[in-house]
């Protein structure tokens, strides 16, 4: 994660080269809709995975066909659940709804699910993230999800108890074990539920946040660790990237305690190309361990 143009996917790129190298097998995934990764490693990705090296494949997430997949589900389950609903023309709907705000980070989410199955036998999965605003959106969102979740279960009920009420039929705990809809909001809350824990879990996520010594970047930089700080997503490793004196580390230290730091040094050739890099981490000596 970091402000745009800071050098996420450079040091995204740098990050997974080292860790193949070290032996583990590695997937580095560009979640960022403008992509970079084809022009920095100076070959044309797609959403297929490309072998850069034995160790290591590359793949761009095409997000728009996403935003299609997640609209198609929603439109099947409201379908499922609402069945009186095919009288008013659902399908018009959806070709409003697509142009929503807040549908790519649900796309995000649901290419993020199938990527982590797909890849399954890797070790690491390295996303290149988008800059800041959606970033925060993609991580934030199962906690979002949840508190509308727990508001909807709570309306279903009240639905239920209600009707139930009217036709006095006293049959309310079966009543509610058929719901389709109140299924599908418990089925959600389950899905997020699980999310959020990924998320959570330093084992499992682990964010690197890259700034450079700019204050522009430093002050996003502790507002996205603020940020995440209040949804409980701790943050793995600074890169100091694009840096010409590693002497600025004591701010670093002060500003992000206890958070591992490696500094990037600035480089005068262009970083592009996989041996490029891989002479970058060399002569730099950079390791993650
Ligand atoms: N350590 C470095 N030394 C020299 N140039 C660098 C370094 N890191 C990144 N750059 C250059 O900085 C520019 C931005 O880098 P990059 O595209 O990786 O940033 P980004 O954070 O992914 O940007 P965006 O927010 O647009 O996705 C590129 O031209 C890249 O080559
Ligand atoms: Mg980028």
């Amino acid at each position: 994660m970091g402000k745009g143009g800071v050098g996420k996917s450079t040091s995204s790129a740098i990050y997974s080269i080292a860790m193949a190298k070290a032996g583990h097998k590695v997937a580095l995934i560009s979640m960022d809709p403008a992509h970079n990764l084809s022009d920095i490693f100076n070959k044309q990705l797609s959403n297929k995975p490309s072998t850069i090296h034995k160790d290591l494949t590359v793949m761009e997430v095409d997000q728009e066909a996403w935003v299609k997949v997640y609209l198609r589900s929603v439109s099947r389950q409201v379908k499922k659940s609402y069945a009186y609903l095919t009288a008013f023309n659902l399908e018009s709907y959806f070709d409003v709804i697509q142009f929503s705000p807040g549908l790519e980070e649900y796309a995000l989410i649901l290419a993020f699910q199938k990527i982590r199955r797909d890849f399954r036998s890797h070790d690491y999965l390295v996303f290149d993230m988008p800059p800041t605003a959606l970033s925060l959106k993609f991580l934030f969102l199962p906690s979002l999800s949840l508190i509308w979740t727990e508001k909807l279960l709570a309306l279903r009920r009240e639905i239920i108890e209600k009707r139930n009420m009217i036709t006095r039929i006293k049959l309310i705990r079966k009543e509610r074990e058929t719901d389709k809809v109140l299924n599908t909001i418990e089925e959600q809350k389950v899905y997020f539920t699980m999310l959020k824990d990924t998320f959570e879990d330093p084992e499992t996520t682990r964010i690197n946040l890259v700034l450079n010594p700019d204050k522009l970047s430093f002050a996003e930089s502790e507002r996205i660790l603020a940020r995440l700080k209040t949804v409980n997503i701790p943050i793995n490793r600074i890169l100091f990237n694009k840096t010409r004196n590693p002497e600025t580390h004591p701010a670093l230290e002060q500003s992000f305690p206890g958070i591992a730091i490696n500094v990037l040094p600035l480089s005068d050739t262009a970083l592009n190309g996989f041996e490029i890099l891989e002479t970058y981490l060399t002569v730099n000596n950079i390791t993650f361990t």
